[in-house]
């Protein structure tokens, strides 16, 4: 797959107000914002009139008047006193601004996740999800950082710009023009450079997620590493991997230092001018020296201003980058509406199962027909079989009824409806399924058991466990239901996996049962008691079984044979088995003959 296909759709044109529509998760914060950004202003404020303070005091000093006419120790007093009062008006500020940041962003990785969960299976076919938290989670970090830190500092810097600049052209209008004259220049060259550099930090965030995906999937995977003795190889991978990041990064950074050298120099190059020109003013006594030193600091503020500025703008251009990916999960349609998906009680299907010349390719896979119509029939209560050859399409049934894919032609109606037309939640509610792999959560026994129906009580979750025949291993253990099996179950055996699974259909009491290889890692012995279980589990519902071994779905109502995504036979045991040259007839020879 093409790796810049993925996170469709993608957004199109970089639209600004697009991006900005994230700024919705911060509205029910607004009032505090707005508290804080008014604290802001207040201390911005507060700390230019340090400087003119100063310039006072130096004056005073001097000998010449101060327009409040304080002493030296009454201005001391003074400016304990602003400093206290600096420090209250900070500490709400920042409290302020924490709880509205901490509070949005909590709310926007809430919704992300919620966005996700209920994405349809083509999503996470198409995205690794080591790439995918990584993305997420550094682009909320970016957001989260913008929130809280970037938009403060460049109103402040704002605040303190603006009023620099007013209280210098008070002293000065000429120097505060020579002043101004940079900003153009700075503007241009900073739209010149935004553009870069949000390119190449998309880039950088890209191959980030590229490295972490790697980790993720080796540590996932560390068994086949290591059975494969290719710890080796993935160091290598990894290593390649970090080398990218390194050279994108230095790419990047390149960029910013050119735009940092270039900023420095002008501006460095107007304060040079300034001073130099009033300390000449001194010279011939057109201003005092307290002036100068107003003049400095001013000039000073707004260089650091609109130095950092600057860098609050890269920031920010890369944060838009970083809302932009946020908001293409956001848009994209979820199969599952999370906001009414609370009812348990639906309704309770039948079970007939109808497959009208359903024609599938996986949408991963478009030039693949992995099913060409397919017509199925199963009456309600009814135990039908699939069997054939190994990828000829059976597991791929199961999706189909489950929803987990759209097919391209005909349709599948249940109770005479077709299938999209039952809320999701209701039809898969629905369904239970034994699938061939099975994965369990990292949690405990009981818990896994419960996911299939989070209600039940415990008495229930204790007599699944004893039809599926797993309450003998799960005693054995110290902990019992409590045992916990390691992540994705790998602290229990094949056969025991397939049991839990077993137990949580059980649970889940549906109207269609599907078993996708539900036996196969069991021994003989455990099978024969698993089987009755199943035998009990499916008497009164559908219930559709996937079996190579033939001998499990010898007393099934209809046995479908396929073969390349066809139905080549049909009928039961004993008629297929009947049919001298027909495929079922020459499987169940060979295992027949395997078994003697
Ligand atoms: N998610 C997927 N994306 C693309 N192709 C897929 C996907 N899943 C399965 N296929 C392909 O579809 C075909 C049918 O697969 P399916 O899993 O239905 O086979 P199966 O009959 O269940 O085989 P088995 O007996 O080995 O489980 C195979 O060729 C497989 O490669
Ligand atoms: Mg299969």
């Amino acid at each position: 797959m093409d790796e810049k296909e993925q996170l469709k759709p993608k957004l199109s044109k970089e639209s600004l107000s697009e991006a900005l529509s994230i700024f919705k998760f911060v509205a029910p914060y607004k009032w505090r914002l707005i508290v804080g950004l008014f604290l802001l202003f207040i201390s911005s404020v507060v700390f230019l009139s340090f400087f003119t303070i100063f310039k006072w005091m130096i004056n005073t000093a001097d000998g010449a008047e101060n327009p409040l006419g304080f002493s030296l120790p009454q201005f001391g007093m003074l400016m304990v006193g602003i400093l206290i009062f600096q420090g209250v008006v900070s500490y709400l500020r920042v409290i302020l601004f924490a709880y509205a940041s901490e509070k949005s962003t909590a709310d926007l990785r809430k919704a992300l996740y919620s966005k996700i969960i209920s994405l349809p299976i083509y999503f996470f076919e198409t995205n690794k999800s080591g790439e995918l938290v990584s993305r997420l989670t550094s682009d909320i970090d970016r957001v989260y950082s913008t929130f809280s830190i970037t938009l403060a500092e460049i109103i402040r810097q704002l605040i303190i710009l603006v009023g620099s600049v007013m209280l210098l052209y008070i002293t000065s209008p000429k120097l505060t023009f020579i002043m101004l004259a940079t900003f153009p220049v700075v503007v241009v060259v900073a739209l010149f450079f935004g553009k870069y550099i949000r390119g190449l930090s998309k880039q950088r965030q890209k191959v980030i997620a590229d490295t972490n995906s790697l980790l993720s999937e080796s540590i996932q995977t560390i068994r086949a590493v290591k059975t494969f003795t290719n710890e080796i190889f993935e160091r290598d991978k990894y290593k390649a991997s970090n080398d990218k990041i390194v050279d994108v990064a230095m790419n990047f950074a390149k960029f910013r230092a050119l735009f940092t050298v270039f900023i420095v120099t002008i501006l460095f190059g107007a304060l040079c001018y300034i001073i130099w020109q009033s300390a000449m003013m001194v010279q011939t006594n057109k201003i005092e020296s307290g002036d100068l030193l107003a003049f400095i600091s001013y000039t000073a503020l707004i260089g650091g201003a609109i130095a950092s500025l600057g860098n609050f703008y890269a920031d920010l251009i890369s944060t838009l980058g970083a809302t932009e990916r946020i908001r293409e999960v956001l848009d994209m349609e979820s199969e599952v509406d999370l906001s009414k998906a609370d009812s348990p009680t639906f309704n309770r299907f039948q079970g007939n199962i109808e497959f009208n010349k359903i024609s599938f390719t996986y949408p991963s896979r478009p030039d693949v027909q992995v099913l060409k119509e397919i017509n199925l029939k199963i009456q309600s209560g009814q135990k039908v079989a699939l069997v054939g050859t190994s990828g000829a399409g059976k597991s791929t049934i199961m999706q189909l009824l489950l929803r987990f894919y759209d097919y391209q032609k005909g349709n599948i109606l249940v109770d005479g409806k077709p299938i999209e037309d039952y809320p999701i939640s209701e039809y898969r509610g629905n369904m239970a399924i034994v699938p061939q792999e099975v994965i369990l959560l990292g949690d405990t026994i009981y818990n896994n058991i419960l996911y299939g129906k989070p209600n039940a009580r415990k008495e229930e979750i204790i007599e699944a466990a004893k039809q599926s025949n797993s309450w003998e291993f799960i005693s054995s253990f110290p902990d019992g239901l409590e045992t916990l099996i390691g992540e994705r179950g790998v602290k229990l055996s094949g056969g025991q996996r397939q049991r839990i699974a077993i137990a949580r259909a059980i649970l889940r009491n549906p109207s269609i049962l599907l078993l996708d290889e539900a036996t196969s890692a069991l021994d003989a012995e455990s099978e024969k008691v698993v089987q009755e279980a199943l035998n009990n589990l499916m008497k009164d519902r559908t219930s559709i079984i996937i079996a190579h071994r033939l001998a499990t779905v010898k007393d099934v109502d209809c046995i479908y044979v396929l073969e390349n995504g066809k139905i080549i036979e049909q009928g039961t045991h004993l008629e297929l088995s009947a049919k001298e040259n027909g495929a079922y007839h020459h499987l169940a020879k060979l295992q027949f003959e395997m078994a003697e």
